[in-house]
């Protein structure tokens, strides 16, 4: 096979006819008659597979076909003609086919009989080589493509934070410790605590939860940074939309205020499902039209339209005049509460049928670093809602004053003492900041229309869950 060179069949299929080609790939499906046989091949670069048509009267072709099943990885040369089946423009007509791995029918994970998706996260190693999750994984990673390309464009710095910290940025207390001490013998101080000082680093670690606080750092320097990262998260929250470890966004910018944030919020997002939309279609339609007929609408409705901008205490009221009317919240709506997603949703996808910027939250339910309102109760938080899957965005204007700061750090009983760097950014030319932190998965359920987080990644982590 060594004279053509290997094509992808996203390549092959817009080829002239009438070419010698090379296609490698696995089979999705074998059939055929007496004569004839059809494989349709799939070598993940597109949604689409080719079709290869082997004639079985050619010399040893009867034999190596017999070997060839469903998942099998093959190697076939031969000329690219028009298709006369409908369905496909043009097709392998083959003359030379190399087995690279048989694959055996009985044990092959993937069979026709179990495709739920539930049975498919129990064999998460070989699920991407399903339609659906090719689909996912593609449109994961031209996103993060698109993400990148969207900074850039600006002039933001890609700013790398780190992933072991000392310091708790959302101050949820919901952080895997990292350690290196003998869990069977830790050693202690002399009030019996776990002596930290001999541990790794010195002292406690965890994996973090935002790279926001080390962000601030960069914005500060550099003007405007982002992150793109892993993320780590000990919530015990076995939902759909949460996973204990994601990729957030983190984009940070020194002299932007809650508005400037927000516009950029609302731009960003729009941009990406936009790109989605003009960049990844075949694999966007597939979903559309397997899953979820309204994904595309759903997508261009995002783009074209005026995202609400809302205050919380305007939410709130909203909410209580729904459930007023008869409309059944499972958890108490009363101002101070923290929303559920069946309020984000009920605002979103009923009250308001499109995107909810929800701004100025009691200081209560938001983290210590975001900036105070003057009536002292509210704090310039903003959480973005999206249909079908609540909050997809949070972020914040951040607290500038010193002084201010420091009053909500002791109020909150937070530990200063893994801090101190972050409150000199205050101390040494202060500057209004502000950014915000996007669920790269969260996206991603939006974009694909998919309805469980786990799908979206290629190898979930959840509670009870670190498989491969
Ligand atoms: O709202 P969060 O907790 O905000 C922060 O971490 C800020 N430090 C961001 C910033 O201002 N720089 O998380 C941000 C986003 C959420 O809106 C959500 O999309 C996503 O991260 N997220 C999760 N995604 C999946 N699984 C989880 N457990 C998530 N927790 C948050
Ligand atoms: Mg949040």
């Amino acid at each position: 096979m060594q004279e053509v060179k290997r094509s992808k069949i996203k390549d092959l299929l817009h080829f002239e006819p009438g070419r010698e080609v090379l296609a490698k790939g696995w089979v999705r499906t074998k059939r055929g008659n007496k004569e004839v046989a059809f494989i349709a091949l799939s070598d993940g670069s597109t949604i689409k597979n080719i079709q290869i048509v082997c004639d079985k009267s050619a010399s040893g072709m009867e034999e190596i076909l017999s070997k060839i099943s469903t998942g099998a990885c093959i190697g076939v040369r031969g000329e690219l003609v028009e298709s006369p089946g409908s369905g496909q423009a043009v097709e392998i007509k083959a003359s030379e086919i190399e087995i690279y791995g048989t694959c055996d029918p009985v044990r092959y994970p993937l069979q026709k009989k179990d495709t739920s998706f539930e049975y498919l996260r129990t064999v998460a190693h070989m699920r991407p080589r399903t339609n659906t999750f090719g689909a996912v994984l593609r449109l994961r990673s031209q996103m993060a493509y698109a993400i990148h390309e969207y900074f850039h464009n600006k002039g933001f710095v890609y700013l790398n934070t780190p992933l072991i910290t000392a310091s708790d940025c959302e101050g949820a207390g919901q952080m895997f410790q990292v350690t290196t001490l003998d869990l069977g013998n830790v050693p202690r101080n002399k009030k019996g605590e776990p002596d930290y000082s001999k541990d790794f680093f010195g002292k406690q670690t965890s994996l973090t939860v935002s790279g926001q606080l080390e962000g601030e750092l960069g914005a500060t320097a550099l003007g405007e940074i982002y992150t793109f990262g892993p993320t780590f998260r000990a919530e015990n929250s076995n939902t759909p939309r949460h996973l204990a470890e994601f990729w957030m966004i983190e984009p940070e910018m020194a002299f932007y205020d809650i508005t400037d944030n927000m516009d950029l919020a609302e731009d960003f997002i729009k941009h990406l499902v936009r790109y989605a939309l003009e960049n990844c279609r075949d694999d966007i339609q597939f979903l559309n039209d397997r899953y979820d007929p309204e994904l595309i609408s759903r997508l261009e409705g995002v783009v074209g339209t005026d995202f609400v901008r809302l205050e919380y205490t305007e939410g709130i009221r909203i909410l209580e005049e729904a459930a007023k009317n008869g409309v059944q919240f499972e958890y108490p709506v009363y101002w101070g509460v923290d929303l559920q997603s069946e309020h984000e949703r009920y605002l979103v996808e009923q009250h308001f049928r499109k995107p909810v910027i929800l701004t100025g939250y009691p200081k209560e339910i938001k983290a210590f670093y975001m900036k105070q309102d003057p009536d002292g109760k509210t704090v310039r938080a903003m959480d973005i809602l999206f249909p079908k899957i609540g909050e997809i965005i949070g972020g914040s204007e951040r607290e500038s004053d010193l002084g201010k700061l420091e009053a909500r750090i002791t109020e909150l009983g937070m530990s200063r003492k893994n801090l101190e760097w972050y409150i000199d950014t205050r101390r040494f030319g202060s500057c209004p900041h502000s950014g915000f932190g996007l669920g790269f998965e969260r996206l991603l359920l939006f974009i694909t229309g998919m309805q469980n987080i786990r799908d979206v990644i290629p190898f979930p982590r959840t509670p009870k869950n670190a498989e491969y």
